[in-house]
């Protein structure tokens, strides 16, 4: 659900190399036909029940991998009831047609939103969840549903919560496409490139060693790789989890931006108020994950994920 996406093409892509057949059912709002490129693409929405049915019927899936979901923090405090329809009525409508039809495996995308304003950082999974807008009350209220769901139908599932996604398959056919684009780095990349006026730093003034707030970066290879073991780890008798993906490292902007100016040149900004919600630091306990899934992020050190996005956004 959601293949036709950023994170979603390079799962499709992981899955495919590891021997798994991935159906794409994506209604193509945020997707791109470019980015389907290892199975078939069906053309349709979650809150669509007919066609959901006729999907389950067509390919029999072993497992399903959600991604599906509005994604804009900014855009969930402005338009709630948009994010509560996709993202909570559109997963319930999910996870219904998967009784139905008897599939019980998912992996979820779900967030750091979870945690809010987390008060012990690095944040493990253990940690309050206490979302702070819209978009990670969605994620939490689909985490619930799927415990929900594991209880009564025995539905079995992993919650990825992941921390800040970036950068682009080495191969340069698939990278981060959003459109507005309100990701960091990407916004940066496009700034240093000439493609965007200016980037935004919200705020000088954290509680961080140079002022601008730290936040953890995941290569999208790394994050496509720990969902193929997500999979494994369902399909050989996982029961229920929550996990944290990140790299582990806390990187400040000024410091993200240092490593692009070094790539590209330097980045046009301008300094805005700080949003009061903003925590200053976000950075994962990724230890659980790589303990259950036997998985370790490879390419998230900074100047990596920075090099891989600049040769996307300059194709792009
Ligand atoms: N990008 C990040 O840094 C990040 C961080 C944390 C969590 N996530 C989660 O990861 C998932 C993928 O994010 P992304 O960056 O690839 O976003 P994306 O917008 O590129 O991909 C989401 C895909 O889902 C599809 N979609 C949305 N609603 C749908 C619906 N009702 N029916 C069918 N298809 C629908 C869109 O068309 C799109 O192709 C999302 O669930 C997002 O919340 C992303």
């Amino acid at each position: 659900m959601g293949g036709a996406g950023y994170i979603g093409s390079h799962v499709c892509k992981t899955l495919k190399q590891a021997g798994f057949s991935p159906v794409v059912y994506d209604n193509m709002h945020n997707g791109h036909s470019w980015a389907v490129k290892w199975g078939p693409l069906v053309q349709g929405d979650l809150l669509d029940t007919a066609a959901l049915d006729q999907a389950f019927q067509t390919y029999h899936p072993a497992a399903v991998i959600h991604l599906a979901s509005y994604i804009d923090c900014r855009e969930s405090m402005t338009h709630p009831g948009k994010y509560y329809q996709n993202n909570v009525v559109g997963t319930l409508q999910l996870l219904e047609t998967m009784v139905r039809h008897r599939v019980d495996k998912i992996v979820f995308s779900s967030s750091a939103a979870v945690y809010g304003k987390p008060l012990q950082v690095p944040i493990a999974e253990d940690h309050d969840c206490g979302p702070i807008n819209v978009y990670g009350k969605t994620k939490w209220l689909a985490e619930q549903m799927l415990e929900d769901f594991f209880h009564a139908h025995q539905l079995r599932s992993v919650s990825l919560r992941y921390f800040n996604a970036a950068g682009a398959d080495e191969s340069g056919e698939i990278g981060e496409a959003h459109t507005p684009e309100t990701h960091l780095i990407p916004l940066a990349i496009l700034a240093a490139l000439g493609k965007n006026p200016s980037f935004k730093i919200f705020g000088t003034d954290h509680l961080t060693p140079d002022g601008t707030p730290i936040r953890d970066f995941i290569h999208v290879s790394d994050l496509a790789e720990a969902h193929v073991k997500a999979l494994r780890w369902l399909l050989e008798g996982g029961t229920k989890i929550a996990l944290n993906l990140g790299s582990g490292k806390g990187y400040s902007i000024q410091e993200v931006l240092a490593v692009i100016e070094q790539k590209v040149g330097s980045v046009p900004h301008q300094v805005a108020p700080r949003n009061l919600s903003d925590p200053p630091v976000l950075v994962a306990d990724i230890s659980a994950a790589q303990k259950v899934l036997k998985w370790m992020p490879q390419k998230s050190d900074l100047a990596t994920i920075i090099s891989s996005a600049v040769e996307w956004h300059k194709k792009e």
